[in-house]
């Protein structure tokens, strides 16, 4: 990749690709991972560099808390050195960028890997939309979940609110976004926001077992099986088994041709 880690330190980030592993690392731990505009487009930045060959995506955080949402110097007059205020939907291109930082999150869905968020401590806001933005979530026990925006006056925009719905249920993700209340490791597993929750000790551990399962099936085969998966809800049996076959097409026809 052709970002350098120049580039990636200032923006709080850290970026290692190992053999089909990639682990991007939110590294503002005396900031709880606090996010700026200049993080979420770092995500994008990576999003769209990242190699063919990655097939699983570690999100983590340094330090503490995974993530303490948005910058909140962004809702002060000095606002964040080097970055203009949060936008205003008074001043033309606001919706151009919100959509840029949403473009920090969307690359997470891509059916070429598998994104996998490892939280400890916090998880707020942007944060929480971080997590939820990943295919998988590995939570410590002492993680806590929290969709803050309402009660800071803001809706979630980082493409958090499908994910949430699609996981708890529409009423449970009213609750949880309208009371904005925290969500522990273990509400969090029975509510299906975490695929398994581990001591924090062996959060590493736990995750590095994750990703030598997901290495373990076939390349093409995995990638297919994601698309398909993702679009499952939105298609009726008739067009997902329609799907299905023409999966299962090109996967073998790929197999032969190659
Ligand atoms: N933005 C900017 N700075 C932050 C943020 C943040 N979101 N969160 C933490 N920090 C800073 C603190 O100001 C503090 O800085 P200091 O050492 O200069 O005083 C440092 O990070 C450590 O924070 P503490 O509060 O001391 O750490 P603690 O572990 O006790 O608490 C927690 C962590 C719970 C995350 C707390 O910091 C917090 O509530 N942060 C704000 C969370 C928030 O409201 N985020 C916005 C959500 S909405 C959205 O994301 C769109």
């Amino acid at each position: 990749m052709s970002i350098p880690d120049a580039d990636l330190t200032a923006a709080g980030l850290a970026l290692n690709v190992e053999g089909a592993v990639a682990t991007v690392t939110l590294s503002r731990p005396d900031r709880r991972n606090a996010m700026t505009p200049a993080m979420w487009r770092g995500l994008a930045r990576i999003g769209a560099e990242i190699p063919d060959h990655v097939r699983v995506v570690v999100v983590r955080g340094a330090g503490p808390s995974f993530c303490a949402g948005i910058d909140l110097r962004m809702f002060t007059a000095e606002g964040v050195p080097g970055e203009p205020r949060n936008p205003d939907p008074r001043e033309p291109g606001f919706d151009e960028r919100i959509a840029g930082f949403q473009a920090g999150y969307m690359w997470l869905r891509s059916p070429s890997f598998v994104s996998v968020a490892a939280v400890q401590g916090h998880a707020i806001g942007a944060g929480f939309q971080l997590a939820l933005a990943c295919d998988l979530r590995v939570l410590a026990d002492d993680a806590r979940l929290c969709m803050k925006e309402p009660a800071l006056g803001l809706v979630p925009d980082l493409t958090g609110t499908k994910p949430l719905v699609e996981i708890v249920g529409l009423a449970r993700a009213v609750e949880l976004c309208l009371t904005a209340r925290t969500v522990g490791a273990a509400e969090a597993a029975q509510l299906r926001l975490a695929e398994l929750v581990v001591p924090a000790a062996e959060l590493d551990a736990a995750v590095s077992d994750l990703v030598a399962g997901l290495l373990s099936t076939d390349t093409a085969a995995a990638r297919e099986t994601k698309a398909l998966l993702r679009q499952a809800a939105g298609n009726t049996l008739e067009q997902q088994a329609a799907a299905e076959r023409a999966a299962q097409a090109r996967l073998l026809r790929a197999r032969t041709s190659g």
